[in-house]
């Protein structure tokens, strides 16, 4: 099997209490600003909280989590119910579910025995988090740009030995974010990463376990025609 670290990326969920510096995080991007768009257009912008600011942000969101507040994001997600899925879609989305006993379903009785919404709820405990905005009239082919720049951005820690977590989780209280930024109006926020040095797993901590994917056959996603 091919070491691409196309392949050798994962998500990770639990980081290291350790900062990444401030010259890596801007290499980080701008590595990821060589990402493919739309005649160049390069919608996107990145504001970050590191050191202090993003430790006061895990206390914050922790807050809002346990407070049960309702959240909101500035660019619609997807909700989870079949109607805006395809059936292959939501069979990938159980099987990621059943994996990290995160079901979103009361009757599923997840037991969060990973951790996984323990950690989600102070962000993970990211040392960075970059939000990633996108202008608000943009079209969906701009939704492709900017989602070419964030797998950038966890391809470009990737290579430097730095763990990334691509969540909704981050920018689902967009009040909890603006106040830290000046993000102009006619930016929404779309996608919040965290980057940090990945805990190793251990008795206490199995989060990062879950850090294999299966993915779809390939066959099955894909037709060839010479
Ligand atoms: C748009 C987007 C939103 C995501 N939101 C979350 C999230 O809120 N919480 C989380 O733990 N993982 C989140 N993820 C990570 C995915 O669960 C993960 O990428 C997927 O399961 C594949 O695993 P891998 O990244 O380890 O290959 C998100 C990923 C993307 C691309």
């Amino acid at each position: 099997m091919s070491n691409s670290i196309l392949r050798t990326r994962h998500s990770a969920r639990a980081f290291k209490n350790k900062e990444i510096s401030d010259d890596i995080i801007k290499k980080i991007i701008a590595d990821a600003q060589w990402a493919p768009s739309w005649c160049n257009s390069q919608p996107w912008k990145a504001y970050v909280l590191t050191g202090d600011a993003a430790k006061k942000m895990h206390t914050l969101h922790h807050a809002n989590v346990v407070s049960g507040e309702k959240s909101w994001t500035e660019v619609v997600p997807p909700q989870f119910t079949t109607n805006d899925w395809t059936e292959g879609e939501w069979e990938n989305m159980v099987d990621f579910w059943k994996a990290a006993d995160v079901s979103p379903y009361p009757e599923d009785e997840p037991q969060d025995k990973l951790g996984f919404m323990e950690e989600s709820s102070w962000n993970f405990h990211a040392p960075v988090i970059i939000y990633i905005t996108i202008p608000k009239n943009a079209t969906m082919f701009s939704a492709y740009d900017v989602g070419a720049f964030g797998y950038g951005v966890t391809l470009a820690a990737h290579e430097r030995g730095i763990s990334a977590i691509p969540a909704y989780e981050f920018i689902r209280y967009p009040k909890e974010i603006r106040p830290f930024f000046n993000i102009p109006e006619d930016e929404a926020i779309f996608m919040g990463i965290g980057l940090g040095y990945a805990q190793e797993n251990n008795d206490l901590n199995k989060i990062n376990e879950f850090e294999k994917n299966p993915r779809a056959k390939t066959e099955d996603i894909l037709q060839i025609v010479k």
